[in-house]
């Protein structure tokens, strides 16, 4: 194992990182999460119990792992006290070994509602989570960070100027009526503040001193990175590996003897608007979903499905410099006579090998399939690469062959036990 290691999406998030990350991180001292918030929902089984993780990175269940919520997150503190709550509640203690960096911002209760309103004009499909609010208050210097948390005086000055922002925004920009509690924000921010203060620390300097082995958990995938992603519909976060410096607060030189692999799904899914080139539609969709169990772990909302498009997972690839794929849910595949792969897109009578940035292009192009065959027995729960089917191993290698890195791991199922190492 490295000694650095870093785990992320490599389509369109729902990859099932959460189970790899939590199979994984169990030979690492710390685990880190460093973008996004409680928009992800990384789930994982153990010994038949469910936990989804919304904030806290997935390593933390295992009992020497400390975690640490770095400042490229944005984070919901009373979502945060109940994760905790809920951990616990299953038998698994949190708090002694978690720490919250002092300059990741907060996202507040007005951030959630400007979600909505901004959704009413957008239809990005958002999580609601107040996400994108709260990074874009960071970048117009108006956010309220931890460390703000600590000075009474000008955390009350900065929530009044914010709400009379927000106030300006709802009345006059969507014309509607605005108010807010401040025992809103008491019960929001103050009360979980005060539960999780003694967390709060540089967590920079803590992860350039105690750097013996760490695993990098990624939210979201690399098709929703804020600059690489099918901008405007993605996140507001850099959810690729050009989060990792800005989002930990270490220099890029810190990473250079990390190793980075990307989660993809044997098909592909995305939840929210935007463009999707081999989405699938009608019965042929409605057995995709139910086969995969393709529903929301934060929203519950049904997923978009489609085939596997390997022009856009080569661009996760180059982006993040992987150094290969690690493939979950093949099984889902299982039993289908014919299995289709997008290998090139056609648009205006071209032909694109390389994911283009233009959203034209990606809304209106044509996917251009190879077909393969299916196999007939089962992968659900294999352990054992030498009962792979044919036919199955055949689909890896033409994916391996198109993508240039190898395929180094296959979840075969949600509980911790179902993989194999290829
Ligand atoms: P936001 O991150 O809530 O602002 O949502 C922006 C887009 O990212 C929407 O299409 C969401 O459905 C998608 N998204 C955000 N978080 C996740 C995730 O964890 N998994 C999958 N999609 C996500």
């Amino acid at each position: 194992m490295p000694k650095k290691l870093v785990i992320l999406g490599a389509q369109w998030g729902d990859e099932g990182k959460g189970k790899i990350v939590d199979l994984l991180s169990e030979k690492f001292d710390v685990s880190v999460r460093y973008q996004g918030g409680s928009n992800a929902g990384h789930t994982v089984v153990i010994d038949g119990v469910k936990y989804i993780m919304h904030l806290l990175p997935t390593g933390i269940l295992h009992p020497h792992n400390i975690g640490v919520i770095a400042q490229g997150m944005v984070v919901d503190l009373k979502a945060l006290k109940e994760e905790i709550e809920d951990i616990e509640a299953k038998g698994n203690k949190i708090p002694h070994k978690l720490y919250i960096s002092d300059r990741a911002h907060v996202v507040m209760p007005y951030h959630k509602l400007l979600d909505k309103l901004f959704e009413k004009k957008n239809g990005v499909g958002t999580t609601l989570r107040g996400i994108g609010p709260a990074y874009m208050f960071k970048f117009m210097r108006k956010g309220i960070r931890m460390v703000d948390l600590f000075d009474q005086r000008m955390f009350e000055k900065k929530v009044e100027e914010n709400i009379e922002f927000v106030k300006d925004i709802a009345e006059k920009v969507f014309g509607e009526r605005f108010e807010i509690d401040t025992r809103y924000i008491e019960e929001e921010v103050i009360k979980p503040f005060e539960f999780l203060k003694d967390r709060i620390i540089d967590t920079a300097k803590f992860l350039r001193e105690n750097s013996k082995s760490v695993i990098f958990e990624g939210a979201q995938g690399t098709l929703l990175d804020i600059d690489m992603g099918t901008y405007p519909y993605v996140t507001s976060s850099n959810s690729s590996a050009l989060g990792l410096a800005n989002g930990t607060g270490l220099s890029p030189k810190y990473f250079k003897d990390a190793q980075i692999y990307g989660v993809a799904k044997a098909y592909l899914t995305r939840v929210g608007g935007g463009p999707f080139p081999t989405e699938v539609h009608g019965e042929e969709a409605e057995k995709l979903r139910e086969k995969g169990g393709e529903y929301g772990a934060t929203t519950g909302r049904p997923r978009r499905v489609g085939w596997l498009d390997l022009v856009a997972l080569k661009h996760a690839v180059d982006v993040n410099a992987l150094d290969g794929i690690i493939l979950t849910k093949l099984d889902v595949l299982d039993g289908y006579p014919e299995i289709k792969v997008c290998v090139a897109y056609e648009y205006n009578g071209k032909i694109y090998k390389d994911f283009p940035a233009s959203l034209e292009v990606l809304e209106n192009c044509k996917p251009v399939y190879e077909t393969l065959p299916g196999w007939k027995g089962s992968t659900k729960g294999l352990t054992d690469i030498s009962k792979l089917p044919p036919n199955a191993r055949r689909y890896l290698e033409f994916i391996e062959n198109y993508i240039g890195v190898p395929i180094v791991m296959l979840s075969t199922g949600p509980q911790r036990h179902e993989y194999l190492f290829l």
